[in-house]
C-alpha cells in the first residue's frame, strides 16, 4: 500500500523494480485522452521500454460483456503487469478479466463464492480515482449479467491487487455527485462491516477508523473538491472499510442496493444512501455497545441520525419513488434483497415484512431526521 499526494509518480520506480516487460493499463473511459492517461503511458513506457496497451472501461457499471471484452484484450496483450486506474467499475473489470486469463471461459462461470482458481502471474497495481468501493484492496468484484437484471458477485483472494497506490490528487476531478455517492458507499461498507455478525477484533479497528475518517472528511471533500487532507483521508478510509468487509461482510443496505442497481439502475452508492439510515434505525437496538460507537463516529446521539444528517449534507436525501415507481416493483426489490447472503450478516435478522417496511420508509426523504419505520 502506497499513500501519497502525487504518488502516481512512484509508478515508474514500482514498475522498474518489478522488472516487467509487457504492461497494460485498464482505465476508466472518463480518462480517455486525458493528461493522466498520457502520463501513465509515458511512465509505463519509460519503466519497461515497451509501449503499453490501453483498454478503456465504459463509464457504466460493468457487466459480463464489458468484462469479457477486457479479458479478450488482455489475452491478446499477454501482460505481466496490469495497472487498473479508475473507480470501482474499472478496477472490478480488470480484476475479473485478469482472473479469466488463468481460468478461461465465460465470466459468469467464475462468479460466486468459495471457488478455487488458478492465479494469474501478472502483477496487478490498482490506482483508485474515487474514494468508494475499496476495490483496490478487496478480494471481491461485482458485474451485471449482460442483458439481465442480475448482479453477479465474484470473490477470490486471487483477485486482490498486489499493490494499491492511493493518490488523493487523482480524485479531485471527480464530479461532486460521484464524490458523494461513492463516498457514501464507503460509509456503508464501514458501518455494515462494523456491526456485521461476522465482524471481529481484526476487522473492527479498520471499520471504526473508516467511519470516523469519513464522518469528518467526506462532507469536506464534497464541498471543497481540491481539499488535500479530505481527499487523502477519504481514500485511506475507503481502503480501511474494504479491509474490514473482506472478512466481516456487509448487511441489509448492500442486500437492497444490489437489486436496486440491477433492476432499476440506481448507482450503487446512491442506493446505499437511500437504504442505510433506515437500516441503522432498524438495527439500532441490536447493535449493543457498538450503537454508541457508530453514533459518535458521525457526531450525533444515534447512528441513524448521524447517517441521515451525513446523507443530507451530501445532497443524497432522495425518495426511493424516484427510482422504483410502483408497489409491485418495490415488492420485487424486497423479494430479491431477501435472497442476498448479506441478510444473515445483518445484526438483526430481517423477515420479508421487515424488508417491506424498510423499503416503505425509504420512500420519504427525511431532511436529516431519523427515518420513521412502521415495525
Ligand atoms: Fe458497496
Amino acid at each position: 500500500m502506497i499513500s501519497a499526494w502525487g504518488g502516481i509518480d512512484k509508478l515508474t520506480d514500482l514498475v522498474k523494480e518489478a522488472g516487467v516487460t509487457r504492461p497494460v493499463a485498464v482505465m476508466d473511459a472518463f480518462f480517455k485522452d486525458s493528461e493522466l492517461a498520457a502520463r501513465i503511458l509515458e511512465m509505463l513506457h519509460g519503466a519497461t521500454g515497451a509501449r503499453p496497451s490501453f483498454h478503456f472501461v465504459p463509464a457504466h457499471e460493468p457487466d459480463t460483456d464489458t468484462v469479457e471484452a477486457c479479458a479478450a484484450m488482455l489475452a491478446g496483450a499477454n501482460p505481466d503487469l496490469i495497472v487498473a486506474i479508475g473507480g470501482g467499475s474499472a478496477m472490478d473489470t480488470a480484476k475479473i478479466a485478469r482472473l479469466l486469463l488463468s481460468n478461461p471461459g465465460s465470466a459468469e462461470a467464475i462468479s460466486g463464492f468459495g471457488k478455487t482458481f488458478k492465479p494469474h502471474a501478472s502483477l496487478l497495481i490498482a490506482v483508485p480515482t474515487t474514494a468508494g468501493t475499496g476495490s483496490e484492496v478487496s478480494e471481491s468484484a461485482i458485474a451485471g449479467k449482460a442483458n439481465s437484471d442480475i448482479k453477479l458477485i465474484f470473490r477470490s483472494p486471487e483477485m486482490t491487487p498486489q499493490i494499491a497506490l492511493l493518490d488523493g490528487s487523482l480524485s479531485v476531478s471527480a464530479p461532486a455527485m460521484v464524490t458523494a455517492a461513492s463516498g457514501y458507499d464507503a460509509v456503508t461498507h464501514s458501518v455494515e462491516a462494523y456491526v456485521s455478525r461476522a465482524s471481529s477484533v481484526m476487522s473492527d479497528p479498520f471499520a471504526e477508523s473508516a467511519m470516523r475518517l469519513l464522518g469528518r472528511w467526506l462532507p469536506i471533500a464534497y464541498r471543497e473538491p481540491t481539499h488535500q487532507a479530505a481527499r487523502t483521508w477519504c481514500l485511506i478510509a475507503s481502503c480501511q472499510a474494504a479491509i474490514a468487509f473482506n472478512s466481516a461482510n456487509l448487511g441489509l443496505a448492500h442486500a437492497i442496493a444490489a437489486p436496486l442497481g440491477a433492476m432499476h439502475h440506481v448507482p450503487h452508492g446512491l442506493a446505499n444512501a437511500l437504504a442505510l439510515p433506515a437500516i441503522a434505525a432498524y438495527n439500532e437496538a441490536s447493535m449493543g455497545p457498538k450503537a454508541a460507537v457508530v453514533a459518535s463516529a458521525f457526531g450525533t446521539p444515534s447512528a441513524a441520525l448521524g447517517l441521515s444528517r451525513l446523507r443530507l449534507s451530501l445532497d443524497l436525501d432522495l425518495s426511493l419513488d424516484g427510482f422504483v415507481a410502483t408497489d409491485e416493483a418495490r415488492e420485487k426489490v424486497a423479494q430479491a434483497a431477501m435472497k442476498s447472503g448479506q441478510v444473515r450478516m445483518n445484526p438483526r435478522q430481517a423477515t420479508i415484512e421487515d424488508m417491506r417496511a424498510i423499503l416503505e420508509s425509504m420512500r420519504v426523504p427525511t431532511g436529516g431526521a431519523v427515518p420513521g419505520l412502521a415495525i
